[in-house]
């Protein structure tokens, strides 16, 4: 399978879906949406632009299957599955914040091949398929070289419907309140990421997440040099539901910090 030729025909697609949602923007009104779960908004704009990806990308890649933010609970990842999030950062978008894109990624014989995530209002795509590097607009992206935590700008997002672990999400936020150079919650955790990923964050963490809204982004972080675990420093971030990500510098330092807060919590309870 040819992986870059795919990026490339996903990155026009996602181009046309972005303006078809700025289109669709001008009319949208906040009484469009309603709550699909505790903390949990959706648009008939985040279900219309998932219908029209699964149409094209069915085309791009008969047979495929689809594990997409509004269609989730039919489905499962299998050896070939488009993994979806038509709008990631539904609350900012809803508000008419500017901050949300569309994530799309690949998902082949047990590993995310290819990913595209595509910031709407900007019209920038950060996209990468295994082995070919971080690109955003045909240029190349790294992270960031900063060595130190104390020296890192870090990224996440606070637990909006899981708080069953938030002291110990806390304390991580306390120490980064303390000792980093601050901590930045954008509201699109995709987004998040291939900001880390062209060196803007040094770090990210967050729990609570679902397999579409890191799957591309966290492909993207490695091919740039990036590093990505769970919180016990191993790989099941993309349906574990816990994510950090760094520059791979500070890799150890804040996983060590990170694993600290949550197994000592975890041992207590
Ligand atoms: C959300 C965003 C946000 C994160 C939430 C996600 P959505 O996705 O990625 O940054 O903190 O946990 O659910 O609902 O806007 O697609
Ligand atoms: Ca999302």
């Amino acid at each position: 399978m040819n992986y870059e030729d795919l990026c490339q025909q996903v990155i026009s697609l996602s181009g046309e879906t972005a303006e078809y949602i700025l289109e669709e923007k001008k009319h949208f009104n906040i009484s469009d949406i309603r709550s699909k779960g505790f903390n949990d908004l959706v648009s008939y704009l985040d279900i219309e632009t998932e219908k029209r990806l699964k149409e094209r990308l069915s085309q791009i890649l008969p047979g495929a299957t689809f594990l997409a933010e509004e269609t989730a609970a039919e489905a499962e990842a299998t050896d070939l599955t488009w993994i979806i999030d038509p709008i990631d950062g539904t609350t900012n978008f809803v508000h008419g914040m500017a901050i949300y894109c569309i994530s799309i990624a690949l998902y082949h014989n047990g590993a995310v091949r290819m990913g595209v995530v595509y910031e709407v209002e900007t019209s920038r795509a950060y996209y990468a398929w295994e082995g070919g590097g971080a690109w955003r607009d045909r240029e190349t992206i790294r992270v960031s070289d900063v060595q130190t935590l104390d020296d890192s700008l870090v990224a996440t997002g606070f637990p909006s419907r899981d708080y069953g672990r938030l002291p110990e999400y806390m304390e991580v936020f306390e120490y980064c309140m303390r000792y980093t150079h601050g901590v930045r919650r954008l509201g699109s955790a995709a987004l998040d990421l291939v900001y880390l990923a062209e060196g803007q964050f040094d770090t990210f963490y967050e729990y609570g997440l679902s397999p579409w809204d890191v799957a591309a982004a966290a492909l993207i972080v490695k091919e740039a040099g990036g590093e990505i675990y769970d919180f016990e420093g191993g790989g099941n971030y993309l349906f574990g539901k816990e994510i950090i990500a760094t520059n791979g510098k500070i890799g150890d330092a804040f996983l060590k910090i990170v694993h600290k807060a949550f197994s000592k919590n975890a041992q207590a309870g």
